[in-house]
């Protein structure tokens, strides 16, 4: 699937897709990367998969401004091109090693015009299958995974000097360490920011779900320092961010530590973020249900700023899946957690993924998922067919027909379709908080988030950038609401940043 509409349409997608360049093009110009004065090398960056992935491609763009890197929305005329790749499901290393041989073709043009057109490979499948790339795709100049993209700057460095005059041959630099030193520490600062801000706070997982790379690929679970992650975040708020989202592969795991050597839980760190000046909304994703820990359930119900939507993956809604998936825990336990959250903030809206035809998967496991999903229901989920990968243990077991898998989950997404509607459709005739993004190109319409996650649009002028301002919704379908500016005096309003302003309605 390919993202090519708008900036929020990803940020609402919690799972792997592929990013459109010129969508990450935008992205990267409303923190402002284009504005390098000093520029005149192109860098073009193709992000794939998750936040995540364009949360580091945001990185790797600024370590590279220093060396006169601007970001470009087109291949065609770059100095450097990044693939940002993503492993979780399959074929995406076919379609990387198809996309390098598309981009070959520019190498070797640019090679006989006497230029030298850098090319890269990063993130999850560069980590998995690192000197394989080069062996497949000798013209590749560098190949680094998740963890060592601080280096970026040395590795160009290296790779324009060491560049062999061959258009067969790349410079065949491969980073795929673990370093003991943090990327994290050597990230530069924000000083322009989108509307809604990525601020990753934790990376990897332990879980070790049956049909999961991220262990392998993003290793085991890190958390970053308090004191990093705050700093972080006043930067983005003093660069223009009035939304975080913290990141993390599993982020409600997630226990840094404070100055004083203490361990963070993630509602401690909240409530920390929350004093921020100028911080309106706070989301965080993705969870998992064994770590939705009592304070954090709490939290929702006594942190403002704290969104009222909650992405909280149950992969099945089967007891025996569950257990061969590896999840550590049954579907009594999530109903409980669902029912603790609703009771502290009832109009909370869920979300969840969904994996059909896992090995083992019978039409009963199946049914017992419908129930689930009905018996929740949500306003949003994903759901993807299982897809073997290489290295986890599901991939050695009998697989299931593609054709059971495609009617399963045909299945599956109309409920979740229909239930996305139903909740879109409640919002008819309603006011909503919307927090403003983007003006889309297409139709010159402005476009922001409700606190629930939906993504609506209307006519106003573009100054309504980065306000929070009501919206009357007057119509919806299952992907948007669209509504009128409620009150004109909020034309030239600012964001309510009153502590004890609480965002959000209740459903009927
Ligand atoms: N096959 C299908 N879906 C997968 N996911 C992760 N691994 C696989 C796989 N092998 C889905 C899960 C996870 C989301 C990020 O991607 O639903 O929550
Ligand atoms: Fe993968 Fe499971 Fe970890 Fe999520 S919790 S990142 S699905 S191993």
């Amino acid at each position: 699937m390919i993202i090519c509409v708008c900036f929020n349409s990803f940020l609402r997608k919690l799972n792997c897709f592929e990013l459109d360049l010129s969508l990450v093009c935008n992205i990267m110009a409303s923190s402002g990367v284009l504005e390098n004065p000093t520029g005149n090398k192109a860098l073009f960056i193709k992000t794939y998969g998750c936040q995540m992935n364009v949360y580091d491609s945001d990185k790797m763009a600024k370590l590279l401004e220093p060396l006169g890197f601007i970001l470009c929305n087109s291949a065609s005329n770059a100095d450097l091109i990044i693939l940002n790749t993503c492993h979780i499901r399959e074929k995406a290393t076919e379609k990387v090693f198809s996309e390098l041989g598309r981009l070959r073709k520019l190498k070797t043009e640019g090679f006989k015009n006497g230029r030298n057109v850098l090319l890269a490979v990063a993130g999850c499948v560069a980590q998995a299958e690192g000197s394989e790339i080069i062996t497949r795709a000798p013209y590749v100049d560098l190949v680094f995974g998740p963890q060592t993209y601080h280096r970026l700057p040395n590795m160009v460095m290296e790779a324009t000097n060491s560049l062999k005059g061959s258009e067969i041959n790349g410079a065949g630099i491969i980073d795929t360490d673990f370093p003991i030193e943090t990327k994290f520490d050597h990230l530069p600062t924000d000083t322009k920011s989108s509307t809604s801000a990525f601020l990753s706070i934790q990376e990897g997982c332990d879980k070790f779900c049956s049909f999961c790379v991220v262990p392998y690929t993003r290793g085991t679970e890190a958390s970053r320092p308090v004191e990093q992650i705050l700093d972080e975040g006043i930067n983005l708020v003093k660069a223009g961010a009035k939304e975080l989202v913290l990141l993390g592969q599993n982020v409600n795991a997630y226990h840094g530590l404070s100055k004083s050597g203490k361990e963070w839980s993630l509602s401690r760190l909240i409530r920390e973020l929350a004093e921020i000046d100028g911080l309106a909304r706070i989301r965080y994703t993705t969870s998992h249900p064994k770590d939705m820990d009592h304070e954090l359930i709490i939290a929702h119900a006594e942190v403002p700023q704290l969104m009222p939507y909650l992405h909280l993956p149950i992969q099945t809604g089967s007891d025996r899946m569950l257990k061969a998936m590896n999840r550590k825990h049954d579907v009594a336990f999530y109903v409980k957690i669902i029912e603790k959250l609703r009771a502290a903030r009832p109009d909370i809206a869920l979300s969840s993924d969904f994996i059909v035809g896992h090995p083992g998967e019978t039409d009963n496991d199946f049914a017992d998922t419908i129930r689930l999903i009905m018996e929740i229901g949500y306003s949003q989920a994903y759901s993807f067919k299982y897809s073997p990968r290489p290295g986890t243990p599901a991939s050695n077991l009998e697989q299931l027909s593609d054709a059971a898998k495609s009617d399963r989950l045909q299945t599956l997404q109309q409920l979740l379709n229909e239930q996305q509607l139903s909740f879109n459709m409640r919002c008819i005739n309603t006011s909503q908080k919307v927090l403003v993004e983007r003006r889309r190109d297409r139709d010159g319409r402005l476009t922001g988030r409700t606190p629930f996650m939906q993504n609506v649009s209307f006519d106003g002028p573009i100054r309504l950038l980065g306000e929070l301002i009501d919206i009357n919704i007057e119509q919806a379908t299952g992907k948007s609401l669209f509504g009128k500016v409620a009150i004109k005096e909020q034309y030239s309003g600012h964001v309510i940043m009153n502590k004890n302003y609480s965002e959000g309605r209740k459903h009927a």
